[in-house]
């Protein structure tokens, strides 16, 4: 069979050595593919006002597979600061180039896996009924909407007349805000549409059914945001009674269930939400099992167009170390992630078994989870480095 060709994107900071030490595992797994570069990031918007060039996205059309490190995003005014001088006067606007893969080719579902691994130092404890401590063994994998909702982009400060009128003509917004100055309203929207709606209960669901979880969680807020939360419920409860009745569906509201995950993290399997609560709920149950060193993440749109990434930024803080300190599984579960996407199931199967092996053998481990202060010295004092946990990753397999 012709070998796959895989876009690989570093972007910035932490990114290029995460991800090259993942290709070093990938590759030791006996993972055979091609990798071609694409240029993604800070230094793009710099030298060619661009972060995402059309170059990459061209790459990503023609080869649909990515892994992404990580980028830097920074402020309006400091993205126009840092900017090429023969580019100041073009009138270039910064936006992130991570939500415009994601809006470019409909990366709609994003899938972020949060579970525990036995002997990681970081994983969550809680205080036991006998006074002693349990160690909840978290399995949850949240779904999140990863396209519209609040993070759709329409927005607006200081709307123009149409867009202002035609708020006014809500009975509520009349109410509560038809006194205010025009100039002092900003609008952020959350439009949920009903076939990507229907798309992210659809995979949580399938989800749920080919891994064996339970039940299903909506996670979102439709006693008060009645109409996309409402939406979104209704169809939830449909679909299950329709298509999942082995399935057990369960609604919880947001803020409720920012509380219960430390109450009850292990009675949870797949959680479903929109963009924004979905960002929310996957960062509070990647604290439980150890946080950005282990939070992976893969987003996929309905033309298999898949882009599998950290959660994790580029962490410009220790992007200049001489050697790199920051903990590379979180991308390393994020290629595992890929390769289950395009069937590569008992490689991706290999390489878990063997970051849990190296887990709870407890001999390497990054600085964060010596609980450390990310500094140059972790690795005189006996944190691994990104290079040596990809080492013992690779020594396991
Ligand atoms: P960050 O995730 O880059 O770093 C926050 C802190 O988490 C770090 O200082 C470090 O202590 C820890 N950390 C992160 N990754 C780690 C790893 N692999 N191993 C061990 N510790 C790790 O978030 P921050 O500082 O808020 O943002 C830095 C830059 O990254 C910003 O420019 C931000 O816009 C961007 N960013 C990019 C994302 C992306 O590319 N998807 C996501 C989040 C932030
Ligand atoms: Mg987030």
């Amino acid at each position: 069979m012709a070998k796959r060709t895989i876009v690989t994107m570093p972007g910035d900071g932490i990114g290029k050595p995460v991800l090259d030490e993942t290709l070093r595992v990938l590759e030791a797994a006996g993972f055979k593919a091609n990798y071609v570069e694409g240029d993604i990031g800070w230094e793009f918007w710099k030298s060619e006002g661009n972060p995402l060039p059309q170059r990459t996205i061209d790459l990503i059309a023609e080869h649909k597979i990515a892994l992404f490190g990580a980028i830097t995003s920074k402020p309006k005014d400091e993205a126009f600061d840092e900017l090429a001088p023969e580019l100041k006067a073009k009138g270039l606007v910064y936006s992130s180039p991570i939500v415009g893969l994601r809006q470019h080719f409909g990366l709609e579902i994003c899938a972020r896996p949060c579970k525990t691994y036995s002997g990681n130092p970081l994983n969550f404890i809680r205080r036991a009924a006998d006074g002693g401590v349990d160690e909840p063994l978290v399995d949850v994998v949240i779904f999140r909407q990863n396209t519209e909702g609040l993070y759709g982009g329409v927005e607006w400060s200081n709307p123009d007349e149409k867009v202002y009128d035609s708020f006014m003509s809500h009975p509520k917004f009349k109410q509560n805000f038809g006194t205010v100055p025009k100039e002092e309203i900003s609008i952020s929207t959350r439009i949920f549409s009903k076939e990507r709606t229907e798309n992210i209960l659809r995979a949580g669901f399938e989800y749920a059914k080919t891994y064996g979880y339970k039940s299903v969680t909506l996670c979102e807020k439709p006693n008060v945001i009645r109409e996309t939360s409402g939406m979104m419920y209704k169809m939830a409860l449909k679909m299950q009674a329709a298509d999942y009745p082995e399935i057990q569906l369960w609604n919880t509201n947001i803020d409720a269930q920012m509380m219960w995950l430390t109450k009850n993290p292990e009675d949870y399997g797949v959680i479903v939400a929109g963009n924004m609560f979905g960002d929310i709920v996957s960062d509070g149950f990647a604290g439980l099992i150890g946080g950005l060193g282990f939070a992976c993440s893969a987003q996929w749109s309905k033309d298999g167009v898949a882009v599998f990434e950290p959660t994790h930024g580029s962490a410009p803080k220790y992007a200049d170390y001489q050697t790199s300190i920051v903990n590379p599984l979180a991308m390393i579960e994020s290629a595992c992630m890929m390769l289950d996407f395009i069937d590569e199931k008992t490689i991706a199967k290999n390489i878990r078994k063997a970051v849990a092996d190296v887990i709870a053998e407890g001999k390497v481990r990054s600085y964060d989870m010596m609980k450390m202060r990310g500094k140059p010295d972790v690795i005189n004092n006996g944190a691994a480095s990104t290079t040596q946990m990809a080492d013992a990753v690779i020594a396991k397999l």
